[in-house]
């Protein structure tokens, strides 16, 4: 049995003359499972039994309507649609056009309103704004901030998170805990991008600029009533020693402005995306089945139970690799990376929102959500829908 912790707070002020003595009871089951190693990684897997069920009450997803083929691609440099949906499997990606009143905020307003209809609520509902991005419409402040005022919503506190590909699955795990403790009731979690503004299309940054689209998806993480399933268990991790090999080098305190435009590079350009591809693809295989497994492994269950797989949409090849590997039939893994590219920290919200929208998840389902990028950093999220 778990055992009970009660906690009593008091404090004594002057409140308008008169001397207030507050006193709070707080009773707290905590049991904290001991250090588990998990099989498949070595990592410690660390399990809490918190006072509340967190579920995702309500999703939605939002993309700008300019679509970008591979052939248009093709226009701006030496590339082709054979070669690009060869090593990628993407076909189409959408681009914010100058003009059209998108920005990632925007963007993320309009994914969040559809989540929060389809949650059946309003943004007033809202305690709290997890905001996942690697493209924030400035450099300070964040999204979070940007988002709370498009909506209109006080001074409802709002986080940003820097984690890139894995964004989203770091900002669920975020909400996750905030929900789970009685903090917070309803927490909306936004993963947007804006990648088309920023990319090298030249021939110099073909590998990557074809990659990438721009969209946002966003999710109601709730407090579940007594007897619903919800989120069972998130699980990040990251290894910073790769961090140079996905990544944008400046401006930055590292390289700034004035500095990039003394120097006036011409091919290793701070300010567009380096990326590996490799090396990027070599790791995103090891790490995304490590912690899906270590993900089920928590939770006692194992990949036969997974009705839907959506890992984040970095490259088909990579998650066509994945499920391969862990033996998953096609209609058990969501793949919409084909129509949109990747959207790093959008890519699985809007996925998420477009597999629920299609009646492919149905309730009691096990949904599992993997992410692996930039940091490097990766983490996967196990529902019981
Ligand atoms: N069109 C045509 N040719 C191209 C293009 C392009 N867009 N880009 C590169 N090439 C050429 C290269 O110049 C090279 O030519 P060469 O042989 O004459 O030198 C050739 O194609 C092969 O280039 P590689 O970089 O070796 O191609 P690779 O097979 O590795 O594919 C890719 C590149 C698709 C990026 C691959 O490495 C990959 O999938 N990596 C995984 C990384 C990934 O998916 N990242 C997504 C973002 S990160 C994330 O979300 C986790």
């Amino acid at each position: 049995m778990a055992p009970f912790y009660f906690g009593i707070i008091s404090a004594c002020f002057n409140l308008n003359g008169r001397n207030v003595l507050l006193l709070c009871v707080h009773s707290l089951s905590l049991r904290f499972i001991p250090l588990e190693i998990s099989q498949s990684v070595s990592y410690p897997v660390f399990k809490t039994q918190f006072m509340y069920t967190s579920k995702i009450a309500g999703l939605g997803h939002y993309v700008p309507e300019n679509i970008v083929t591979n052939n248009d691609l093709a226009q701006l440099m030496d590339t082709n649609d054979a070669w690009i949906q060869e090593r990628t499997g993407i076909k189409e990606r959408r681009h914010i056009k100058k003009g059209d009143g998108n920005s990632t905020s925007v963007m993320g307003v309009k994914a969040a309103t559809m989540a929060l209809e389809n949650a059946g609520l309003t943004s007033n509902d809202i305690d709290f704004i997890v905001f996942a991005t690697l493209s924030p419409d400035m450099y300070f402040p964040g999204g979070g901030v940007q988002v709370q005022d498009l909506m209109n919503m006080g001074t409802v506190p709002a986080l940003d998170v820097r984690n890139q590909c894995s964004g989203f699955v770091y900002a669920i795990s975020v909400a996750d805990q905030f929900v789970k403790t009685g903090m917070y009731k309803n927490v909306l979690v936004i993963g947007s991008e804006n990648h088309s503004g920023g990319l090298d299309f030249t021939d110099r940054g073909r590998s990557v600029s074809v990659i990438f689209g721009d969209g946002a998806g966003a999710a109601i993480v709730s407090r579940a009533a007594d007897g619903e399933t919800g989120i069972l268990s998130t699980h990040l991790h990251s290894e910073g020693k790769h961090k140079d090999e996905l990544a944008l080098q400046g401006p930055s305190t590292n390289y700034w402005v004035p500095e990039i435009i003394a120097d006036n590079p011409q091919e290793d350009i701070p300010y567009y995306p380096y990326m590996n591809g490799q090396f990027v693809f070599k790791h995103a295989i090891v790490r995304f089945s490590e912690v899906i497994k270590e993900g089920l492994e928590a939770n006692g269950l194992t990949v036969a139970d997974i009705d839907l797989l959506i890992p984040h949409q970095a490259n088909l090849r990579i998650a066509q690799f994945i499920q391969r590997k862990l033996k998953l039939s096609d209609d058990q893994v969501f793949n919409n990376i084909q129509k949109y590219g990747n959207t790093t920290a959008a890519s699985i919200p809007i996925a998420l929102s477009e597999a629920w929208a299609a009646g492919k998840i149905k309730k009691g389902d096990l949904v599992v959500l993997a992410a692996f990028g930039s940091g490097f950093t990766w983490g996967s999220t196990i529902i019981r829908w």
